[in-house]
């Protein structure tokens, strides 16, 4: 007989779209229970009620503790991880003075796999389950995100980044070869344990037409993998990609004349677009990600989670490390609901929390498998101590509801708020 396993705390999740519907979408347990059996959520409801009707499964009490999905990282770069806060640069020089030098040193396997165990680590210790990352051109880099993330039993997201212009020599393919390697690399990794390939273009300024050409055959080829890759993030780079690609009627354009719109692609940033890309984002059904702690470290823009989402455009939320400026999805939903004050909507906690867990799931059409506490799906947990600080804590105090009892943890929390994390059933942190 497999164990069973009874989570005990307080319980939040959503039924309906929170961007959609607000605060009504959200379902909560004062005293709730999950319970756990073969990696999966089986049973929730009331804690009483499900001890009594499971009086074997092994009971974990978190008591105040707020058990949630674990949060999805649904866009970042996990070979940046060790160039997070590097100071004073705007996309272009910042990719040029900082990433590409960076990214050179994954070609070393061992650089690789040391990069994806600390990358996944920090995850986890921030109460993160999830990640769709790009890697570097180098196959190694893929192999070794995938394997750091099965040692840990995590569900991730992640693809060779394929480039073959306006980046240094020893980071630039081919079309071919950037087909040939993505092609072997799903070919080995997608649907194996948890792993998902996603076809990974970096952005239009470095690749050529041929080889988005290529990849968009490699996506039709294989419309069952997500496509990922950077949209209209700086007012620069838009210049760029227009006198790079003078015949597209705009950014997006140049990937859709190559095959690169669809349903299932991921498109980060998305901050200064035309009325006829948002048209185009909202007819074809493609997701788009929120990354705000890069998006004012960098000093990209104010991007507009409420209109996206009125537009019924399917919104996630991410870090985007290392051009964001943390690794906690808790400072990133803080940065969201300040971007979202500047854009004229102060988001509900109801919708941040909803965006870092099944907005993301979503965004990736994965909300069978993570980012909500459905009965079926993958328990990946992250539980919150809401009072980790005594700042927090001394705010926690007068809170009335839940919302007030959560908003200073997503507000001023990171680390020290995550008081568990589980993956795939199993008990990850504390370690
Ligand atoms: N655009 C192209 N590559 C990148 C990257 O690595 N980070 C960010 N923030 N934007 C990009
Ligand atoms: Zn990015």
């Amino acid at each position: 007989m497999t164990t069973q396993t009874l989570m005990i705390g307080q319980t939040l999740w959503f039924e309906g779209d929170a961007m959609q519907i607000g605060v009504e979408a959200a379902r909560y347990n004062r005293r709730g229970a999950l319970l756990i059996e073969g990696g999966k959520v089986v049973a929730r409801g009331e804690a009483e009620t499900l001890q009594t009707s499971y009086p074997q499964a092994k009971v974990v009490d978190y008591g105040e503790g707020l058990i949630l999905p674990g949060f999805v990282d649904s866009h970042m770069h996990y070979p940046q991880t060790r160039m997070i806060a590097s100071w004073g640069k705007r996309l272009i020089d910042w990719l040029n003075s900082y990433t590409f030098p960076e990214e050179m040193t994954l070609a070393d396997p061992d650089e690789a796999r040391a990069r994806a165990d600390l990358t996944l680590d920090l995850a986890l210790a921030h109460g993160t389950t999830t990640q769709v990352s790009y890697c570097t051109i180098h196959p190694c880099s893929v192999d070794a995100f995938f394997e750091a993330a099965a040692t840990r039993g995590m569900r991730v997201f992640a693809g060779k980044t394929c480039m073959d212009r306006n980046a240094p020599e020893g980071l630039c393919d081919t079309p071919q070869t950037a087909y040939d390697q993505s092609k072997e690399l799903l070919a080995k990794w997608h649907g194996v344990g948890r792993a998902e390939y996603v076809i990974t273009p970096r952005f239009s300024p470095t690749s050529t037409p041929e080889q988005l050409e290529a990849l968009g055959a490699l996506w039709a080829e294989h419309p069952d993998c997500l496509m990922q890759t950077h949209l209209s993030e700086q007012t620069d780079e838009i210049d760029w990609v227009k006198s790079l690609f003078p015949n597209a009627k705009d950014y997006l354009d140049t990937y859709e004349t190559f095959g690169l719109l669809g349903q299932r692609a991921l498109y980060g940033h998305v901050i200064h677009l035309e009325p006829r890309e948002a048209d185009r984002l909202a007819e074809v059904g493609a997701a788009v990600v929120h990354c705000p702690t890069s998006n004012t470290f960098i000093g990209s823009g104010i991007f507009e989670a409420a209109k996206l989402a009125s537009r019924g455009i399917r919104v996630g939320l991410a870090t985007d490390t290392g051009g964001g400026s943390s690794f906690s999805m808790l400072r990133t939903m803080a940065a969201a609901y300040e971007i979202g004050q500047l854009a004229g909507t102060a988001l509900h906690p109801a919708q941040l929390l909803w965006l870092a867990t099944e907005g993301s799931a979503r965004a990736l059409h994965a909300q069978d498998r993570i980012g909500t506490l459905a009965i079926g799906s993958e328990a990946d947990i992250t539980v919150l101590d809401l009072a980790s600080t005594p700042a927090i804590a001394q705010r926690h105090d007068r809170a009335n509801d839940i919302w007030e009892a959560v908003f200073p943890t997503i507000m001023m929390g990171d680390d020290r708020a995550v008081k568990s994390v589980w993956v795939g059933g199993v008990q990850v942190q504390p370690k």
